[in-house]
Parts: structure tokens; C-alpha cells; sequence
């Protein structure tokens, strides 16, 4: 009866459409990874596991894709299906491709980018995640090494094999999933997990010229060839806003790569999240990150700060499908490019315009303002550079393009300066 618990996240999943890592933080520990591993792979390539198993699921993908939660959640074949998963789950495929997403989400990425690169968006984020962590300076010893006890680590049995990562020095990514929050070294705030992609933006943040030789022109397309960026940047003494900030994952590498000096103001709207910021600051002992939860609707708090920041970077709410593969289920409770969850709906371009020419006030005659997004869609990325460059020719594009997804999650970035 040990699918049944399965079933019962799945369930749970279409009537509360909750956020997939909700739903995995009421499943008894017992059996989280195995159910987190299970649903997720069913989230991500439901199509292509349900024909590995020869279970019907529907009769056409866009019929499947039409169902509304409650016919999802009775839906026979998705019970089938992860029936063989919890029996055969070593045999489940490991990619998926064009069928796994809704027929009206592919259409968006073939206009934008053609049949091909589409498909292979479609194959990229059907896979699993990998686990990725970026190792604060606290690990590392001044000759640029780790820290033995962290190789140790890294080199034991405990832990899948791992490899650095593919342009930015302290990344290091681990081929499955790996539990690393037990470790001491997370506590000591040695390393946070973080996705390679995520951890460079931050540093193009900082670094434009050298980041940005690395982007691609559109999603997918690799720069291997300009390797990695170097492990000693720095760039001490500079008062940034992280304006979007979220639970901190670009503040806290930025504030890193600062050295911990200079000064980082980290915004969001949600308590929650800027609670979840406070603790990782301790953890990391980053003490010059200052998190403010920015009041909703009144942007007058902003006035005091207006062209005062060296770098404001507009990590922007998005339609997110750059990191589908972490979170299958937005294309399962959201519609394409339009919403965004939990505010008022609204266009997404809508928003990301407001949110990008609110802040970019704040940056100083000569400062920097980085816009990026975790997803890839021409509306939310170029489209929106152009409009806001447009609209505020007091600024001018530095360098943007894409990176990922492949083993990264996808994002797209864009640095633009404040003529004086
Ligand atoms: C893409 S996420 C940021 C992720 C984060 N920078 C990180 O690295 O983990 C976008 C964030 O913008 C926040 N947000 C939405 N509207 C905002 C606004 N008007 N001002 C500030 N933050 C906002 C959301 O709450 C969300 O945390």
C-alpha cells in the first residue's frame, strides 16, 4: 500500500495547489525523499512516464493538459502511473520532452525561439535538479583552497560525487540529490545551497564584462569556451539594493563577493520572506546586509533612497519557467506569462515594468542598475530592456543575455548603467 502515500500527496497537491515544496514539508521524513523524487519526476514528465509504463493517461496531450484539479486529482492513469513509479522507479526515464508541457506554454517558446530550441527547452526541464552549493569565503583558506575539513567532506561517503562548477569557481554541483543540510558546515554557514545560474547572476551583478561574455544570446545555447570567471573577484565598498530580494539567495552571494564590506539593502513586500533572509544572514555572519520589508502599496518610503546606490539589482518576479525542473508544479497551477501568484493578477510585463522603473531610481548618476529573470521568454527579457531603455534614456545597456538552463536553472540578466 506504499503508492498510497503518493496518491495522497498528489491529491493533496490538486486540491490546495499548494507550492511543491509545501507539500513536501507535510510528508512523513520517512518517506519525504522517496516521494520527492517520485512526485516530482510524475510533475515534470507525467507524459512520457505514464507511456514508459503503457498507461493511458488521456486521450491527446491537450485534453490531458484541459483537466481541471478535480478531474486530475480522480484521474485513474495518473494512480496507475505512480503505482509502477513506487514498483519500478529505478526504470523511470530520466528526460521527458515537448508532451510533458501544456501545449499553450509550448507554443510561447516555439514563437520565441523556434521549434528546436523549444524542444530542447522541453527535454532540459524535464530532468531532475541537480543540487548545487555555493561556499561562502568562511571555507575557503587565504591560499584560495577549501578548507580541509570541507574537502574531507566533499570527498567522503556520505555525499554523491561532486564537481565544481562550470563557470563560477565556488559552485559545486553533485550529480543526485544530496542531504546537506544535516552537516555542521551548513550551520557554521560554510555553504548555502544555491544554483550556479542564481550564484552568477550575482556576480554579473557585480561584474558585468566579465559575466557577461559568457551569456548566451537566447536560452540554452552554451559558452563553455569562456570558462570560468575568476575565483578572486571582488568588489569591496559599494552600497547595493537587492530590490527584490526574496529570502536572500543574491544578497547573501553578493554581500560574499563583496568580502562582507560595503553595504547590501535587501527589499522584499513579504514578511515571510525577509524572516527567512534574517536567519541565513546569521548563518553566513554577513552583517552588512540591512533587510527591509518594503510596505506594499506605497512607494514614498522609497523617496529617502533615490539616487543614492552604487548597484540596484531588480531580481524580478516572473513567470519563472527557467527553474520549472525545482518547481514542476508552475506549469501545473499557472497560467502562461500572465499571473502572478498570490498578488493581484495582473500582465506579468505589467508588473515587471513598474517594479524596474520604480527601483531604478534609487540607482546613483553613474550606478548600475541589473534587471534579471528566471525564465526566458523575449516579453519578459529583451522586450523589457528595450521598453524600460526607451523609457529612461538617462540609462544605458552595458551587456545581457541568457544562461541556461542545462545544468543551471535558466535566467536572464541585463546590467544597465545611470549616465551621470
Ligand atoms: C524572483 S524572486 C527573488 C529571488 C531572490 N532574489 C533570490 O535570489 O533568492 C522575486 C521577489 O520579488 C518580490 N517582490 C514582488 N514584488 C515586489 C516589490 N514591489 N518590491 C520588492 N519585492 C517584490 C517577491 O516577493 C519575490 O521574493
Amino acid at each position: 500500500m506504499k503508492p498510497k502515500i503518493l496518491s495522497e500527496a498528489f491529491a493533496e497537491f490538486c486540491e490546495t495547489r499548494i507550492h511543491f515544496d509545501s507539500l513536501l514539508s507535510k510528508v512523513d521524513p520517512g518517506q519525504k525523499s522517496r516521494v520527492a523524487g517520485l512526485l516530482g519526476a510524475f510533475l515534470r514528465r507525467p507524459w512520457t512516464i505514464a507511456s514508459h509504463f503503457k498507461i493511458q493517461l488521456e486521450a491527446s496531450p491537450e485534453e490531458f493538459w484541459q483537466l481541471n484539479f478535480i478531474r486530475l486529482k480522480k484521474h485513474p492513469g495518473i494512480h496507475a502511473t505512480l503505482s509502477e513509479m513506487w514498483e519500478h522507479w529505478k526504470d523511470i526515464p530520466r528526460e521527458g520532452g515537448v508532451l510533458d508541457f501544456p501545449p499553450e506554454l509550448v507554443q510561447f517558446w516555439e514563437r520565441d525561439w523556434g521549434v528546436e530550441t523549444s524542444g530542447k527547452l522541453c527535454r532540459l526541464l524535464t530532468q531532475d535538479p541537480l543540487t548545487t552549493l555555493r561556499f561562502h569565503r568562511r571555507a575557503y583558506l587565504e591560499s584560495g583552497e577549501l578548507k580541509p575539513e570541507v574537502e574531507t567532506w566533499l570527498n567522503g561517503t556520505t555525499l554523491p560525487k561532486s564537481r565544481a562548477g562550470n563557470w563560477f569557481a565556488k559552485a559545486r554541483i553533485f550529480k543526485g540529490y544530496a542531504t546537506v543540510q544535516r552537516n555542521e558546515l551548513y550551520h557554521q554557514g560554510y555553504f548555502e545551497i544555491q544554483d550556479e545560474g542564481s550564484q552568477f547572476m550575482a556576480a554579473f551583478s557585480l561584474f558585468p564584462r566579465q559575466a557577461g561574455a559568457i551569456l548566451g544570446e537566447s536560452p540554452v545555447v552554451e559558452k563553455r569556451e569562456h570558462a570560468t570567471l575568476p575565483a578572486d573577484l571582488r568588489a569591496e565598498g559599494l552600497r547595493v539594493i537587492d530590490a527584490c530580494a526574496g529570502a536572500g539567495g543574491k544578497s547573501l552571494a553578493i554581500s560574499d563577493l563583496m568580502g562582507g564590506r560595503g553595504q547590501v539593502f535587501s527589499y522584499d513586500i513579504y514578511e515571510k520572506k525577509i524572516k527567512s533572509l534574517k536567519v541565513r544572514m546569521e548563518r553566513a555572519g554577513e552583517s552588512n546586509i540591512k533587510s527591509v520589508l518594503i510596505p506594499k502599496e506605497d512607494s514614498s518610503f522609497l523617496d529617502r533612497y533615490r539616487n543614492t546606490a552604487d548597484l540596484v539589482v531588480v531580481d524580478s518576479p516572473c513567470s519563472g519557467h527557467g527553474v520549472l525542473r525545482r518547481n514542476p508544479d508552475i506549469k501545473w497551477n499557472r497560467k502562461p506569462l500572465s499571473l502572478t501568484k498570490g498578488q493581484a493578477e495582473r500582465p506579468m510585463k505589467e508588473l515587471q515594468r513598474e517594479i524596474l522603473s520604480g527601483y531604478s531610481t534609487l540607482a546613483r548618476p553613474g550606478g548600475r542598475v541589473v534587471y534579471g529573470v528566471c525564465t526566458f521568454h523575449r516579453e519578459e527579457t529583451a522586450v523589457a530592456v528595450a521598453r524600460f531603455l526607451e523609457e529612461n534614456p538617462g540609462f544605458e545597456l552595458e551587456t545581457m543575455g541568457f544562461i541556461g538552463p542545462y545544468d543551471t536553472d535558466g535566467f536572464f540578466m541585463a546590467a544597465m548603467r545611470r549616465k551621470d
